[in-house]
């Protein structure tokens, strides 16, 4: 029997995504002290994704990794000084497109509503708007999230996953966050746009094992070609690969699709498909992109409102990348 023909697999399914909130967020906290709060970052996003296609990816990674840090208080976007190593310099290789994405959203509010916008709802709205912009699902946006008073790299130790991490270790990571298993594989859906550098997957091109040059898991054609675009990753870093080779650009189930196909760029990628516990999801997402929308857009709330801070807990910043006083 398959776990499709068990109505226990069904009531599972089920358990998740059930609404998710925030008791002191609102839909309509700017309402009435910044009216163009949203149509602001709209357009922003709208017009920045045109000029710099590789924005949706960079901002999408840019909140999911703010929120895995300590909740999703804008913490990444702060800049380090002397005193201070702050979180965007972990190890994170983060691209430019999402700090300058909010940066440039954050001037217009500054001009149309002034300290009335935080760094946080902007951040969390622009990659809405940029999912969206890319083919991807709509989902609410509750807003009046502070932003943190502290960014620190240490902060970020075993808090978000890497592409080393085992199956055990990312189900465990996920889990620690309040995600089950099946919102992980729809998180991780979140890979069908964007790039990865070629470290991040090199050690499964080349001298894999002692039978093997490259990672039996990948499709034999794309290992090749992945080998002749990370030849020379060493002496020029910034190489990097689709993580969906099919469609890159495009918001869809391609990801799940790919996996199935050997095309899963990362181990961690190719892992969802090879152990037991997400590959009847990955299945499901790639059968389904309805389902697949559906969930990532209920798992996107739920990321959205994690350990946000609210009241006195936090500030609305000046500028994304400082706090107001000197802080750490
Ligand atoms: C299973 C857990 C995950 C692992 C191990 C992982 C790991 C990675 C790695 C290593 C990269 C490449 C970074 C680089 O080379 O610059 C990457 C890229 C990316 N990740 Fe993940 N990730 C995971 C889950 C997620 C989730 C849940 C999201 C969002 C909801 C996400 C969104 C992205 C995006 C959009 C990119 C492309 C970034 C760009 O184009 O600049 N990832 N991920």
């Amino acid at each position: 029997m398959t776990c499709y023909n068990n109505p226990l697999f069904f009531l599972l399914l089920s358990l998740p995504f059930l609404p998710f909130t925030h008791p002191k967020l609102t839909t309509n906290y700017y309402h009435k002290s910044c009216p163009k709060f949203s149509e602001i970052i709209q357009s922003i996003a709208n017009e920045k994704q045109h000029s710099r296609p590789s924005t949706a990816g960079a901002t999408l990674r840019l909140f999911f990794l703010d929120c895995m840090v300590g909740g999703c208080d804008a913490s990444i976007l702060v800049t380090s000084n002397s005193f201070n190593i702050a979180e965007r310099d972990a190890d994170l290789s983060l691209s430019g497109d999402g700090f300058d994405m909010v940066a440039r959203a954050k001037m217009s509010l500054e001009i149309e509503c002034p300290g009335i916008a935080s760094c946080a709802d902007i951040l969390a709205t622009a990659t809405r708007d940029l999912v969206v912009a890319v083919g991807g699902p709509s989902y609410e946006i509750r807003l009046g999230r502070k932003d943190s008073l502290q960014s620190k790299s240490t902060d970020a130790e075993n808090q978000y996953p890497l592409a080393t991490m085992t199956m055990s270790q990312l189900v465990t990571l996920f889990t620690s966050k309040g995600f089950s298993i099946q919102e992980m594989v729809a998180l991780v859906g979140a890979h069908t746009i964007g790039y990865s550098h070629c470290k991040e997957f090199s050690n499964r091109l080349f001298n894999f094992s002692k039978d093997s040059e490259s990672d039996p898991a990948y499709n034999r054609q794309y290992a090749a070609g992945l080998r002749k675009l990370c030849e020379n990753y060493t002496e020029d870093p910034t190489m990097s690969a689709y993580n969906d080779v099919m469609t890159p650009w495009k918001f869809d189930n391609m990801y799940y699709r790919n996996l199935k196909s050997g095309l899963g760029l990362l181990a961690t990628d190719s892992a969802m498909y090879g152990d037991q516990r997400t590959k009847p999801f990955v299945d499901m997402y790639a059968n389904d992109q309805a389902r697949f929308f559906k969930d990532f857009a209920s798992v996107m709330e739920k990321l959205s409102v994690l350990h946000v801070k609210t009241g006195r807990k936090g500030e609305v910043r000046n500028r994304c990348d400082s706090f107001n006083q000197l802080g750490f």
